[in-house]
């Protein structure tokens, strides 16, 4: 039974892991029912109410994995076992595949969190992941040890200083694997640049493509008008975060710029 929810419930946590520098996962006694590629608002009080991806729902635990970057983020990463936040959703679009398919997985930075989520779902549905992750160092690397030792998943890891893997862009490697196998679907989640370059290749070899786009959220599910992408007017909440390569190609901000809190543009290359 889905329990979604327009108000927060307010949930203990039960375990914290350290999974990298300035990243933590946190796990609950509780299932939102949710599918790879959803989110929730989690609300700390008195601090913001942020949207974050579920990273493993079993139907029993569900789990978030955040990263400390700003106010709330960072306060929320300082909360301990038995603490206690709210959570709204989860809400938008899913990743899509079907039993047996082939998918590559690229992810970046806590951009793994979801298809992490999305590796365990499809696993069980007899699906073969080539999961690709780029990271700027090895310490910021999520879920390496637990992926590989998942079967039918094949890990592959690109850091820009070379401390594990390949050296250099991810992209490489998604470019050699398109070329030696046959892939149904390409899923991913990071930097939109990274995300954009991946929509291309993607394109080019002409195997769909899915990827979550974040964007400055408010409400979550489709009143606030926060979250829209010009000059369609889509709101990421509902038609996304997960979009195909197609319909991100129509919207001329994706892979330029996206809006803050007061709804002013923020160049991703400046
Ligand atoms: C659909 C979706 C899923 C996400 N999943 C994850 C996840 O699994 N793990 C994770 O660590 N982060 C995730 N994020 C990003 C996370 O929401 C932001 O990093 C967080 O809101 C930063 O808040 P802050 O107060 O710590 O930082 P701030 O210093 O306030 O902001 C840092 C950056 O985060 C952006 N941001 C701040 N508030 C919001 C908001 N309400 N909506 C969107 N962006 C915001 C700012 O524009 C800025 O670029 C996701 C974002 C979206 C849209
Ligand atoms: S966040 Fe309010 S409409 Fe998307």
């Amino acid at each position: 039974m889905e329990n979604k929810t327009e108000l927060p419930i307010v949930l203990e946590i039960k375990k914290v892991v350290e999974e990298a520098e300035n990243t933590k996962t946190f796990y609950f006694d509780h299932t939102l029912n949710s599918k790879p590629g959803q989110f929730v608002m989690l609300w700390l009080p008195g601090v913001d109410e942020i949207p974050i991806s579920v990273s493993f729902d079993d139907g029993e635990q569900f789990a978030l994995t955040v990263f400390a970057r700003g106010e709330a983020s960072n306060q929320i990463c300082g909360l301990k076992e038995g603490d206690k936040i709210g959570i709204r959703g989860p809400y938008g679009t899913m990743f899509n595949y079907a039993e047996g398919e082939n998918l590559v997985l690229v992810g970046g930075g806590y951009g793994a969190a979801p298809l992490r989520f999305l590796a365990n779902e499809a696993v069980k549905k007899n699906c073969k992941i080539d999961f690709m992750m780029a990271a700027k160092t090895k310490n910021k690397l999520l879920f390496v040890d637990e992926l590989r030792e998942m079967k039918n998943v094949t890990v592959y890891i690109a850091t820009s200083d070379g401390s594990e893997g390949f050296k250099g862009h991810i992209n490489e490697t998604l470019e050699k694997v398109l070329k030696e196998k046959k892939i149904n679907k390409i899923m991913t989640c990071g930097p939109e640049l990274l995300m954009k370059a991946v929509g291309e290749i993607g394109d080019k070899a002409n195997v769909q493509t899915q990827i979550s786009i974040e964007r400055y959220m408010k409400c979550g599910f489709g009143v606030c008008g926060q979250c829209v992408m010009d000059p369609l007017g889509i709101r990421t909440c509902v038609s996304g975060p997960v979009m195909n390569s197609k319909v991100l190609n129509m919207l001329e901000e994706f892979g330029k710029y996206r809006r803050d809190a007061e709804g002013r543009k923020q160049y991703f290359n400046k």
